[in-house]
């Protein structure tokens, strides 16, 4: 059975944007309930640990670069079928091949430079959760 929670963060381009209030405002209008956030910037080596998995990809430099560029909004997102439901919302990696409508095609620069991520899994979801937020920040 799909889980009801997953984890996203608001990336360095779209806080510097000043989009932090529009993308939350999508997500709880898409029926999402935050059950933790806060905004935080990564340190070059946090940003590599969060994206380890990616360690052996030609852009992982640029990424954890990036990624520690500036302030960030990680969140826990409650909502059933979390997971798929919050990445159909958005879209696609690349936000060219992004879906008009969605969180990318509406706010996202440049494949690296996103605006949002979103958990591939139920397994991640609680994975990257827990590297941002202990049990007692949730309610
Ligand atoms: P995210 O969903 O957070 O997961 C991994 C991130 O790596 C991805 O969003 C992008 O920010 C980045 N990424 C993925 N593919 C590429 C690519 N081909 N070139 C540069 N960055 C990428």
């Amino acid at each position: 059975m799909a889980g009801n929670r997953t984890f996203t963060m608001i990336k360095p381009d779209a806080v510097g944007a000043g989009n932090t209030g529009a993308i939350t405002k999508m997500i709880e209008e898409a029926g999402f309930r935050i059950v933790a956030i806060k905004k935080t910037q990564l340190t070059p080596e946090r940003a590599g640990q969060f994206y380890a998995v990616h360690k052996a990809r030609p852009f992982y430099g640029d990424l954890c670069a990036y990624m520690s560029s500036g302030a960030i909004v990680p969140m826990i997102l409650e909502k059933d079928n979390a997971v798929e439901d919050f990445r159909k919302l958005i879209g696609a990696t690349d936000p060219q091949k992004a879906e008009p409508g969605t969180i990318r095609n509406l706010f996202a620069k440049s494949i690296e430079a996103n605006a949002i991520h979103g958990s591939d899994s139920d397994e991640n979801a609680s994975i990257e959760g827990s590297f941002f937020f202990s049990g007692l920040e949730r309610f």
